[in-house]
């Protein structure tokens, strides 16, 4: 790579370590103004460090950051310069309005005072700017949806004058047409000429809204071109270096009587009517886009949130819960604890069994990690997912009930899963695959049903047309 003096942040040689796991390797990073810089790895890839280093999140062993020449140490002098962090999980306060955490921190003034009308009415702006509705401002920001939290903290950037403005995954939990709403945010940005970095694993958005690809390989830049030179199977390769074959969906053999069985459930406000039935060996869809209601569904279905009426039938069902960071793992345990704790029954005996079975599930779901002994904490949030799915896949219950099983997932260990889901059905596990992302869906149910307005809307059948599925889910007749 070039280094252009038109650069508005230049990172050079970049090296970080963690004891003995180097996360960086010597990493080269610029980005223009005005410039979408797309960033892509795999799990584990060093993604997340980099960002770390960029807003001083973290400090670099070696290498050099500057931003318009001048160089870049802690979080404070990133923020000062203009560096403004969107993270996953949307570090907002609750209890606030959104005008109060778009200005919090620097609030604007009048005679001393916190001028509250002149920020309702410039959040108002701005959220409209971002194509919000106007009433937002007002809001308390526990009462937003984690999409809608989102968006404030890119309103938040925007307000801020942010000069590089970092996404971290942040379309993962967005639906189309929230996505459609952040990437009109960030083509104003982009004209204000501000620099964007954007982190992702829906590899076909690139080419929509990036500019350039970095594409990072255990610490190591492979590749960084215009978006335009690559393809997404490109990316993909260059991502776990080497060739990918398309998956084969084998249609399984679901057999014998329902294991699962959910009637009539309703909850106020949430679902109506749901009634269906998973079979030993067989996998079943609920898709919706975010908002339908089938997360309050699978919830229902696991008993977190119980239903109003109506009945759920079941053997021992296990969850994977939504929030990985909350529920899903023991984070002050090892990972080889993490992935076999199901089946910790307080038999030491079986301890040596279970270390091989960690090991076996660490090397299959491509889990990024010196081994099972290392403390889950260290490891890369995709990695962290994929133990909790492990854990789950080790158990093999009669029902599973998988919610978003692949998302922060990369391309190269998201068929890998998919190939242990299917494993798990083909010895009798019946399966609830809660999912909006329908790639996913399509490839790996027997049935999809279709959820809307917290009802079912539709139902089909493996082989159904992509397009009649997203076209159900969206509510276009
Ligand atoms: N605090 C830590 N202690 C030890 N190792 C760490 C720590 N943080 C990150 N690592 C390691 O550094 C490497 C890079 O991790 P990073 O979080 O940057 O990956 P990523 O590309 O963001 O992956 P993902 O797509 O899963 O979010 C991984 O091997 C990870 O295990
Ligand atoms: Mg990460």
């Amino acid at each position: 790579m070039t280094t252009t003096t038109d650069a508005l942040l230049t990172l050079t040689g970049i090296r970080k370590h963690y004891g003995g796991v180097y996360a960086l390797q010597g990493v080269d990073f610029e980005v223009r103004p005005g410039e979408v810089h797309g960033l892509v790895g795999a799990n584990g890839a060093g993604k997340s460090t980099l960002i770390k280093i960029v807003s001083g999140a973290e400090k670099a062993d070696e290498g050099t950051a500057s931003l318009n020449g001048e160089a870049l140490g802690d979080t404070v002098k990133a923020l000062r310069a203009g560096i403004a962090t969107v993270y996953q999980d949307p570090q907002l306060f609750g209890e606030l309005t959104v005008a109060e955490n778009v200005f919090v921190g620097r609030e604007l003034r009048r005679n001393y005072l916190v001028d509250w009308r002149e920020q309702q009415r410039r959040a108002t702006e701005l959220l409209t700017s971002l194509g919000l509705s106007e009433k937002l401002a007002g809001q308390r920001v526990a009462d937003l949806s984690v999409a809608e939290q989102q968006l404030v903290s890119v309103a938040k950037a925007l307000a801020h004058e942010a000069r590089i403005l970092i996404l971290d995954e942040p379309s993962a939990i967005l639906t189309d047409r929230e996505i459609e709403t952040l990437f009109t945010a960030i083509r104003t940005l982009k004209d204000r000429g501000v620099g964007i970095i954007y982190v992702s694993h829906r590899l076909d958005e690139l080419a929509q809204i990036t500019d350039r690809v970095t594409v990072l390989r255990d610490g190591k830049v492979v590749a960084s071109e215009p978006t335009k030179d690559l393809t997404v199977r490109q990316i993909a390769e260059l991502m776990v270096g080497h060739a990918i074959n398309g998956t084969t969906a084998e249609a399984g053999a679901p057999q014998g009587e329902p294991v699962l069985r959910v009637e009539d459930l309703n909850r106020r406000n949430r679902f109506t009517n749901v009634s269906l039935e998973v079979r030993p060996g067989e996998i079943v869809s609920l898709f919706g886009l975010v908002g339908s209601g089938t997360g309050s569904i699978a919830r229902a279905i696991y008993g977190v949130e119980p239903a109003d009426s109506g009945t759920v039938r079941t053997g021992q069902t296990a969850m994977l819960p939504g929030d990985r960071s909350r529920q899903g793992v023991f984070a002050t345990k090892t990972v080889g604890f993490n992935i076999s704790i199901a089946s910790l029954k307080g038999l030491w005996l079986k301890r040596k069994q279970e270390r091989r079975t960690a090991i076996e599930f660490i090397e299959r779901m491509q889990i990024k990690t010196p081994g099972p002994n290392a403390l889950i904490a260290t490891l890369s949030g995709g990695n962290q997912q994929k133990v909790v799915l492990a854990r789950q896949l080790v158990e093999r219950p009669e029902v599973l009930v998988l919610e978003e099983p692949t998302q922060g997932v990369d391309v190269g260990a998201k068929e890998e899963i998919h190939g242990l889901v299917r494993d798990i059905v083909g010895q009798g596990t019946a399966v609830l695959l809660v999912s909006s992302d329908l790639p996913e869906v399509m490839s790996l149910a027997e049935k999809i049903l279709v959820v809307r307005g917290g009802r079912i809307t539709a139902r089909f059948d493996r082989g159904a047309a992509q397009a009649d599925v997203l076209a159900a889910a969206a509510g276009d007749e």
